[in-house]
């Protein structure tokens, strides 16, 4: 270690500052004990993250958290008083009394925008707030200083969490390409204004509410990634007309989705978890999603999706095939999933790498399956119904949170016993304990007994972590 330290002390001083930016906050600031000469470059870093919750802890009392907030006032203050650099890259501050300290508050964004800032994240959420459970009383009372408008020309990436602000004047945002919203209520007409006035690349809503819908419509926009996570619809519909996206990722209750020409898009990842019902009507609702999607070559998808799909238009697979290599489910393996999972498998021939991520999930107490089966008998008594892709394309399954229930070991037997091109087999054993006495060793023993099982590729390498 020593030796790496002296090593280091003979770079310039401004090669060692570039170095240690590119070091989390933390890590930069843990340097500072190395070598004597190093005690105060951290402080120097262009990567500054002023994060509240290293400093207050929410299970002490409100007194003892007061206390502990100021200390991290006081910290910030003196940090920036001390400050030389001319520029900084990003700046982070994280807060969930900014009005406690308004203006030390102000005055730390202020002094970053004056410093160029390129990336600013302000986040002024509370780590209590519930993220699962839709609840307007979350208003944010922190408004965005004028500062920032003002002179954020060079801001490229922007993120404003629980903070209000006016979109009207983001025109001074020329660089803007990156903006992520949170915790607050925000209307269509905002993020309109927003995305004709900035050069957006990406776009991420997370938890705000108030949105009427959603609809996008020009296609001079530059728009690729669009993140839609729990917001809060007053209709539940999403439009896209126009931007061709790369990235797609939408988690809340199931919607009515119109995409159009999304022959673009490299991934999306879909999460129903939030949706309370089972009903046909989400069935299609879902399925004509998909079948938007089929260009995606990384697909994740969770269980509701999986229960859900099969009620829609076609009960066995989509009727375009899907360009998916990578096909990631979030599973619990129920066989109410069955018929998604088969779906999928059969609705993506050229899929190369599945991998299964085993968890708790929704499972819906009126599913109803589109054909009556037998659960010890579904992956055997349809075995003339091989997935093309098990069958030719598929080579590597992961498979995380293995626990070895008799359904996980079904859908597993079924996929080595059909996988002839199958190269490598990926199992990582869950650490949890079970009800019934189960722990990481008994994971464990069921998941060799995998290797006993007919397989039909002859050169597997079966792995277990
Ligand atoms: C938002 O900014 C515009 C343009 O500067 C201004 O006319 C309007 O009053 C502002 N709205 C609010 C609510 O402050």
């Amino acid at each position: 270690m020593d030796n790496k330290v002296d090593a280091l002390s003979r770079l310039s001083t401004s090669l060692l500052i570039m170095i240690l930016s590119l070091l989390p906050f933390r890590e930069a600031a843990r340097t500072g004990v190395l070598a004597r000469q190093w005690r105060h470059l951290w402080r120097e870093t262009t990567n500054i993250e002023f994060n509240e919750n290293f400093f207050v802890r929410t299970d002490e009392s409100l007194e003892e958290q007061h206390f502990q907030r100021c200390a991290f006032i006081t910290f910030v203050k003196s940090f920036l008083t001390q400050y030389s650099q001319a520029v900084i890259d990003r700046f982070v501050l994280v807060s969930s009394r900014p009005n406690h300290f308004l203006l030390d508050m102000t005055n730390s964004i202020n002094f970053a925008v004056s410093r160029h800032v390129k990336d600013l994240e302000l986040d002024f959420s509370d780590p209590t707030w519930e993220e699962d459970i839709y609840d307007d009383c979350y208003e944010a009372d922190f408004e965005l200083p004028s500062h920032v408008y003002e002179f954020g020309s060079l801001i490229e990436s922007l993120k404003l969490y629980s903070c209000i602000f006016n979109a009207s004047r983001f025109c001074n945002f020329q660089a803007l390409k990156s903006l992520s919203l949170g915790w607050i209520s925000i209307s269509m007409a905002s993020l309109d204004v927003v995305l004709r006035d900035c050069p957006l690349e990406s776009l991420s809503l997370k938890r705000c509410w108030n949105l009427e819908h959603f609809h996008i419509s020009s296609s001079e926009l530059g728009l690729k990634r669009l993140v839609i996570d729990k917001c809060e619809f007053v209709h539940d519909y999403l439009s896209i007309q126009g931007p061709t996206f790369e990235y797609f990722k939408y988690s809340g209750s199931v919607a009515q989705f119109y995409l159009e020409n999304q022959l673009e898009m490299k991934e999306a990842d879909l999460d129903f978890r939030m949706e309370t019902e089972f009903g046909e009507g989400l069935g299609v609702y879902i399925y004509d999603l998909v079948l938007e999607l089929c260009a995606v070559r990384v697909l994740t998808v969770c269980s509701a999706l999986l229960q859900i799909i099969p009620s829609g238009e076609e009960p066995t697979c989509l009727q375009t095939p899907m360009q998916v290599r990578h096909l990631i489910m979030k599973t619990a393996v129920h066989e109410n999933e069955y018929y998604g999972i088969r779906f999928m498998l059969y609705s993506c021939p050229l899929l190369e790498i599945l991998t299964l991520d085993i968890g708790p999930a929704r499972i819906f107490e009126d599913y109803e399956p589109p054909f009556a089966f037998s659960v010890d008998d579904f992956w055997t008594t349809n075995s003339d119904m091989v997935q093309r892709c098990i069958d030719s394309t598929l080579r590597v399954v992961n498979v995380k949170g293995f626990k070895g229930t008799v359904n996980q070991l079904y859908l597993l037997r079924y996929i080595l016993h059909f996988g002839r091109s199958l190269e490598e087999f990926n199992i990582y054993v869950s650490n949890e304990d079970g009800e019934d006495g189960t722990n990481r060793d008994t994971n464990m023993a069921r998941a060799h007994g995998i290797t006993q099982l007919y397989r039909a590729a002859r050169n597997l390498r079966i792995s277990f972590f």
